[in-house]
């Protein structure tokens, strides 16, 4: 039987387990905030060009603490798209905000900027643009409503590690007033769970460090500028253990080669269906511009609901996992309880129904993409398409 390719698939890539024995061995230390957690910190600093990062648990707990970080009160809106993972939405809802959800552009699937000041009341306090698949929202645009409207803006550059702007002038992340990247298993460089919040603004660099450390002036403490350290403020433990940042440290040094290679794939991919989607009106991912995106994922959009379910049932018969990706939050019943919507959500509706994430990870090989492809070109050559 031919061998199952998985939709992702954790891998090592260097000093991985080495890192790991060192903090356990040397450093002796495996609670947060050691000597790797303040590698990953620097690497992220340099590499990002942002002037503070504070590793964290996941993405989520990045938003979560934006929104800390942001002073979200109940009642505050905070516009979004509605193609996006629920922690987006979730981290403002915890505060007691409503996520006011918007549109997406066909053509990047990023929250649709022009819909904005349609969706701006006087309770808005914040954007939080997701850059799908790392490629870049239009942050000039977004920049510029915000600050027209004295709001605070939040990338969720997920997805995003090393991605850059349009005309690659800024990474992805380091462009708002806050970013939050994540390591979870599913992306290009990976701790398990793990994620990053990104600050340029010094004004919120002190709190950040009092709500990453449980509410307490630990940080503080140990830069010898307080003589005990106690109970400041609300926080949590946002910050991981060290054997998480031992492990992400060693993907770090390899993000340019891992982005290399998944900007590859994705690049195959596009050159091998090129063909077949022209020929049927197939969409494909817009990422494989490797100036600016990070290969973080290839998609395809098929022409209705129907093909992709029939589509994606083939590709399992042939042993290729493949997986749609979020369900509008909009209509989600925590989406219907806790937020509103603004505007017409047809795009992503639509999309959210035809869109087919392909498998992708650091390990898949020609052969396998060869063999997706080839699959995917029979399925349509068989006129099975539902
Ligand atoms: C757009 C987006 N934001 C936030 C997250 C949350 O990240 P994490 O899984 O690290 O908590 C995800 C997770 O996949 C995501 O896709």
């Amino acid at each position: 039987m031919r061998k199952l390719i998985p939709f992702n698939r954790p891998f090592i890539v260097g000093r991985e387990l080495y890192n790991i024995s060192q903090a356990v061995i040397q450093n002796t230390q495996l609670a947060g905030n050691g000597a790797f957690t303040k590698l990953c910190q620097q690497w992220l600093q340099e590499h990002l060009g942002v002037k503070k990062v504070l590793l964290t648990n996941s993405g989520t707990a990045a938003l979560e603490m934006s929104a800390l970080l942001l002073n979200i009160q109940p009642g505050d809106e905070v516009i979004m798209p509605s193609f996006t993972f629920v922690s987006t939405a979730n981290a403002f809802v915890l505060r007691g905000a409503v996520p006011v959800f918007i549109d997406i552009r066909p053509d990047t699937l990023n929250l649709d900027e022009t819909l904005i000041p349609a969706a701006l009341t006087s309770r808005t306090k914040a954007i939080v643009p997701v850059h799908y698949a790392g490629v870049s929202c239009n942050m000039d645009a977004i920049m510029k409503i915000a600050a027209d409207n004295s709001l605070k803006v939040v990338e969720d550059a997920a997805h995003s590690l090393l991605s850059m702007e349009d005309g690659g002038r800024s990474h992805l992340g380091g462009i708002g007033h806050m970013g939050c990247l994540s390591f979870h298993e599913t992306k290009n460089v990976i701790s398990g769970e793990g994620g990053a919040l990104l600050l340029n603004d010094p004004a919120y660099f002190e709190r950040a460090d009092i709500l990453w450390e449980k509410g307490t002036n630990r940080s503080q403490f140990f830069e010898g500028r307080v003589d005990k350290y106690t109970w400041v403020d609300v926080g949590s433990s946002f910050l991981p253990g060290e054997l998480t940042a031992a492990f992400l440290y060693a993907q770090l040094e390899n993000a340019y080669r891992i982005n290399a290679m998944r900007t590859r794939i994705c690049r195959l991919y596009a050159e091998q269906l090129a063909d077949l989607a022209a020929e049927y009106g197939l969409r494909l991912s817009v990422n494989d511009d490797s100036s600016s995106s990070n290969g973080h994922m290839f998609y395809i959009i098929t022409r209705s609901g129907e093909e992709r379910k029939a589509l994606q049932a083939y590709l399992t018969e042939q042993r290729i996992v493949s997986t749609f990706h979020y369900i509008p939050l909009h209509s989600s019943p925590a989406g219907r309880k806790f937020g509103r919507y603004s505007g017409s959500l047809q795009v992503t509706d639509d999309t959210s129904a035809r869109l087919l994430r392909l498998p992708l990870y650091y390990e898949l090989t020609t052969d396998d993409i060869s063999y997706v492809c080839e699959t995917i070109k029979s399925f349509y050559a068989a006129g099975a398409q539902g």
